[in-house]
């Protein structure tokens, strides 16, 4: 029943209203970027990707050290990869899609009930912007985009705030959530490996009740892709971050050596990449990674980040294994609540938070 293209085929007919938006949406001044904000895009390199990593590459007692040695290389090189064979059924990731694509095409006053400019609102619909300082005024420019997203651990304590309609979507979440959780302690515990630490070391670090929060992205067709961004270029604050993308469109893209990659989709792939958080812990041995959603001129596109991150009282700095005189510890410890007052401060400015607990020698 559910085509692997069902939610990007869905629903072309009427055109896509931000809930705050104004009717119908266009490509008004507010969504069009300063010129040096603009995304180039035939500077995008056309031939480099980020690895594609199979994760049933396993040896009888777990994964295999060779699985180790390139999550641990893609992480150093890269900050970003895609992973296959991971254990999470095809369909289930599907119905989330669709269930995401659902409430994105709800009528705009039914998700206006849940929009926010009020970012530590757990439940929230909202427009990032991107703010510029332009001859000393601030000039805000509205990404091409709406977000969704709420907490989603545990899932039991959640559950009920999040929207009734459609009317799968509490059960499809809590069903993704179940598997996704699995998925990221897999590949906590082979980013510790791959750091040469326990196990559980970066699970450990990150605490208990950790913050599982989920980002979905909505991009609806946009006239001149050239002018518009989908989503500022960023990098992700919490520890590690699994995206889901409609299949058959590009969108995300990543900066390696310089240079902007097109991270395209995969057949039931997910991308995993860094957040700030690792980047932290291992003392600057694995990347956090800028990147940015592109739109797209003819069809709407649709993704889901799931974000796992730190207990906010958790003690965050690089972890001490890694610390010796050749590699001094780079960033300071905060507790994580402060990390994210610091976030806040900086939202759709500047965004330097890491470098806010750096350490200079
Ligand atoms: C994010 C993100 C990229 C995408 O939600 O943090 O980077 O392709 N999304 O939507
Ligand atoms: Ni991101």
């Amino acid at each position: 029943m559910f085509n692997r293209n069902h939610h990007t085929v869905l629903r072309e007919q009427t055109p896509f209203q931000l809930v705050n938006g104004k009717v119908p949406l266009s490509l008004s001044p507010g969504f069009i970027l300063p010129q040096d904000k603009r995304p180039l895009l035939s500077q995008v390199s056309k031939l480099a990707t980020i690895p594609v990593i199979n994760m049933e590459d396993e040896d009888g007692h777990g994964p295999s050290s060779s699985l180790v040695e390139k999550i641990s290389q893609a992480c150093e090189e890269y900050g970003f990869f895609q992973i296959i064979n991971h254990g999470v059924p095809e369909e289930l990731s599907e119905r989330m899609m669709y269930a995401i694509t659902e409430f994105f095409n709800l009528p705009p006053e039914e998700r206006a009930e849940l929009f926010t400019e009020d970012m530590t609102k757990p439940v929230r619909v909202s427009n990032y912007c991107l703010k510029v300082v332009e001859s000393q005024l601030e000039k805000k420019t509205t990404m091409w985009s709406e977000t969704f997203s709420h907490p989603w651990h545990p899932v039991d304590d959640f559950t009920h705030l999040l929207p009734r309609n459609p009317p799968q979507y509490r059960e499809v979440t809590a069903e993704y959530a179940k598997e996704i959780g699995v998925l990221m302690k897999r590949l906590l515990s082979l980013i510790s490996q791959g750091l040469g630490l326990e196990k559980d070391c970066i699970q450990k670090r990150l605490g208990e009740s950790p913050r599982l929060v989920s980002q979905a992205n909505y991009y609806p067709p946009c006239p001149d892709p050239e002018l518009t961004l989908g989503l500022a270029v960023h990098t992700d604050l919490n520890a590690l971050t699994i995206l889901r993308q409609s299949q058959g469109l590009t969108g995300l893209q990543v900066i390696k050596d310089g240079q902007w990659v097109s991270v395209d989709p995969i057949p039931n792939a997910f991308v995993v990449n860094l957040g700030d958080q690792i980047q932290v812990l291992s003392n600057g041995r694995y990347k956090s990674v800028h990147h940015r959603a592109v739109t797209n001129k003819d069809l709407h596109r649709v993704s889901l980040a799931i974000f796992y991150g730190p207990n906010k009282d958790s003690i965050i700095g690089p972890i001490e294994d890694l610390i010796d005189e050749e590699h001094p510890p780079a960033y300071r410890k905060y507790r994580f609540a402060e990390f994210l007052e610091e976030f806040v401060k900086q939202e759709g400015r500047r965004r330097m938070v890491k470098e806010a607990f750096e350490l200079r020698h």
